[in-house]
């Protein structure tokens, strides 16, 4: 099966349609939306099942044959449904990335969703209500936030460069010396949102990005936002993520590097030294 840059437009404009929506119920939801606590360590919100519907109802519109792995599914565990067609495709849906920022009334929250064929992201769309950015990327093309170009940058890490970071480090030994370089060395942020920090990295914002925890929907639109704007996205060690078997895929955790091509193989080496 070949798809068409015709059919990708069809999937982004689909893409782009669900992000909106669910960002506008999430943004009417924030200020009295229930909190509750999912797998004992993560907060969860009655808006995160709410938006994950919305999206996936709209996509199912348009693809009602195609398979869906999404953050929320019963009781703690992931979203599941295998493609009912022939067609290898999967979305991954995070409806709301920032949930711990969204349920304290935060407003730095993104709606991410892939497009997957053959286990490699190839439409990626991430939304930030609340600024209204857009952004959104078609394997092959140019990545775009609201419509316009973005591309990443080129510095190397430096006292005016800003690098995200999340908020899982493993302490038990005190901060990864890693960690402790970055922060002499950067400006480090932490935006709460995955999805964003990826999205920033690809407009030329932050340099890079790395994560310790992401699952495949924090990811997999990031990924093509990435890739068009000319960033690099791999694992710890600098290798590839993509492609993935999604038919086993039940959640697994990656270790992520989103870096522009100047600091990625910095950064590779600073990990791993
Ligand atoms: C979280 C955000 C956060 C990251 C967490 C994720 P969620 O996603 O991306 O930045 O540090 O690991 O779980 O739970 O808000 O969708
Ligand atoms: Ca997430
Ligand atoms: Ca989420």
């Amino acid at each position: 099966m070949v798809l068409e840059q015709r059919n990708l437009r069809v999937m982004l404009e689909t893409a782009i349609v669900a992000a909106r929506l669910a960002g506008q119920r999430a943004m009417e939801e924030i200020n009295y939306t229930k909190v509750s606590v999912k797998n004992a360590t993560e907060l969860v919100t009655q808006a995160d099942a709410h938006c994950q519907k919305i999206i996936i109802d709209r996509i199912k519109e348009t693809y009602p044959d195609h398979g869906f792995i999404a953050e929320e599914g019963n009781q703690g565990g992931i979203f599941k449904q295998p493609p009912r067609g022939a067609e290898p495709i999967f979305w991954a849906i995070d409806p709301i990335d920032g949930t711990n920022n969204f349920a304290h009334g935060i407003l730095h929250f993104t709606i991410s969703i892939a497009t997957m064929f053959k286990g490699e992201p190839i439409v990626g769309v991430i939304f930030e209500p609340a600024t209204d950015s857009m952004f959104t990327a078609v394997k092959g093309s140019e990545a775009q936030l609201n419509g316009r170009r973005i591309e990443a940058g080129n510095d190397k890490m430096g006292q005016f460069t800003s690098i995200g970071l999340d908020s899982h480090f493993d302490c038990e030994n005190g901060l990864p010396k890693w960690v402790c370089e970055i922060i002499k060395r950067t400006r480090h942020r932490n935006f709460g949102t995955t999805a964003l920090h990826i999205a920033y990295v690809a407009k030329g914002s932050l340099i890079a990005t790395i994560v310790t925890t992401p699952k495949l929907w924090d990811i997999a639109a990031g990924a093509v936002l990435a890739e068009n704007a000319g960033a690099i996205m791999s694992d710890w060690q600098g290798g590839k993520i993509f492609p993935l078997d999604l038919d086993s895929y039940e959640g697994r955790t990656f270790k992520v590097i989103t870096a522009n091509k100047e600091v990625h193989p910095q950064i590779v080496k600073l990990i791993n030294d």
